[in-house]
């Protein structure tokens, strides 16, 4: 698994052709306008599945370096290439353990481990005699995908509680459908989750991006957020810049070639559009190979020199087609944004009928990524 964001091919970045620009900067902004909507909570910044395609060793590091109280990443292998890095930081391990053999890293590099089934307390009971491993008590209160049942908590705490080789940082759980504020399961999910909370005297945790913007009761000890760190709205009806949230990723490919074609030429696979008229069409350098999904509604747009233009025809590969009537002077080599400043990623993601989320981590190992330091610096990754 690769655990930096690379530069493929080209090692020279204003050679690449598919360029994924991450905006340290703005993360940094996006993770102050999470502390300022939960004050009182610690933050627990998201960085798994590379930090949502952004790269997890350079979005790591700018959290921790702008004071982010800890990292949480879904795997232990995600957990040691960041220790292996050199982060420092408290990191939380959101799935935990699988094997018993993890248990000793999970020890020795200070990860905390999510508890969520079972098995995973067994071969905690196992290990006997050994050094206590850090753990978070997950607690299923709604969402029905990892966790204990509430009304087992007691005995579970009392189970944990037990055992010299478990020491209990803290009380999960996780919100199924925060992003919707007018969903009744997030009340019921906060009214099981506080009942667990008041058994014990332990950190709580509840609140993902949408949690923290939408729920403010969800806030507790230590809140979540993944997607908003990166800059894109978790809540439906929401835009990132209402909720004053800034893109971290703008992907943008070059214009590869220019030419005109007839009233009724088909465009790309399948032939499924037809010039309505004699008109100049590009190509830009991107398809699916780079993410770019190939399910886009018909009236999809990128930003070329700041206007922004339709793509006609099937997304291929390597290219999609765009029709170049609204831009005066395009020129093979422009940069082409398909989203990210200018043209926001939840815009594209209902186009092709998924979510931002899909777009980041889609991003594939052929965009470069490149990244711009908060003070305007600019390195490969
Ligand atoms: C357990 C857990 N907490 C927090 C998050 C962050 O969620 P979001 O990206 O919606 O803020 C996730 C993401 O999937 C998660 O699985």
């Amino acid at each position: 698994m690769p655990t930096t964001s690379t530069v493929t091919g080209n090692t020279e970045p204003t050679a690449a052709a598919v360029v994924a620009r991450i905006d340290l900067g703005a993360l940094v902004h996006n993770l102050a306008v999470a502390r300022r909507h939960a004050p009182h909570s610690r933050v627990m910044g998201v960085v798994k599945s590379l930090a949502y395609g952004h790269g997890m060793l350079p979005v790591a590091r700018t959290l921790v370096r702008a004071g982010c109280d800890a990292l949480a990443v879904a795997r232990m292998e995600e957990a040691l290439a960041l220790r292996q890095a050199g982060i420092e930081a408290p990191l939380v391990v959101l799935e935990g353990c699988i094997w018993a053999a993890e248990l000793e890293p999970a020890r020795r590099h200070d990860l905390q481990l999510v508890l969520h089934d079972v098995h995973q307390l067994e071969m905690l009971r196992a290990d006997r005699g050994r050094e206590p491993v850090r753990c978070w008590l997950k607690f299923d209160t709604g969402m029905h995908r990892l966790g204990f049942d509430p009304a087992e908590a007691q005995p579970l705490l009392a189970q944990c509680e037990a055992l010299s080789q478990v020491r209990l940082e803290g009380l999960m759980t996780h919100l199924a459908n925060a992003d919707d504020t007018n969903d009744p399961a997030t009340p019921r999910q906060l009214a099981r989750m506080a009942e667990v909370a008041a058994l014990a005297d332990l950190p709580c945790s509840i609140a993902n991006s949408a949690g923290i913007l939408a729920w403010p009761e969800s806030h507790a000890d230590w809140v979540r957020p993944g997607l908003m760190l990166y800059g894109a709205s978790p809540l439906l009806g929401r835009s990132a810049a209402e909720l004053g949230l800034r893109p971290v990723m703008t992907l943008q490919a070059p214009l590869i070639a220019i030419h005109g074609i007839h009233a009724g030429d088909p465009v790309g696979y399948g032939g499924t559009w037809r010039a309505p008229e004699d008109l100049p069409l590009g190509v830009v350098g991107i398809g699916y190979g780079d993410g770019y999904p190939r399910e886009i509604a018909p009236g999809t747009e990128v930003l070329l020199r700041g206007r922004r233009v339709p793509v006609v025809g099937r997304v291929s590969m390597d290219m999609i087609c765009v029709d170049l009537r609204g831009v005066p002077e395009p020129r093979v080599g422009d940069r082409v944004v398909l989203w990210g400043e200018g043209l926001p990623a939840e815009e594209l993601a209902e186009k092709a009928d998924t979510i931002p989320y899909t777009l980041f981590c889609g991003v594939t190992e052929r965009a470069a990524r490149i990244y711009r330091e908060q003070g305007g610096g600019r390195r490969a990754g």
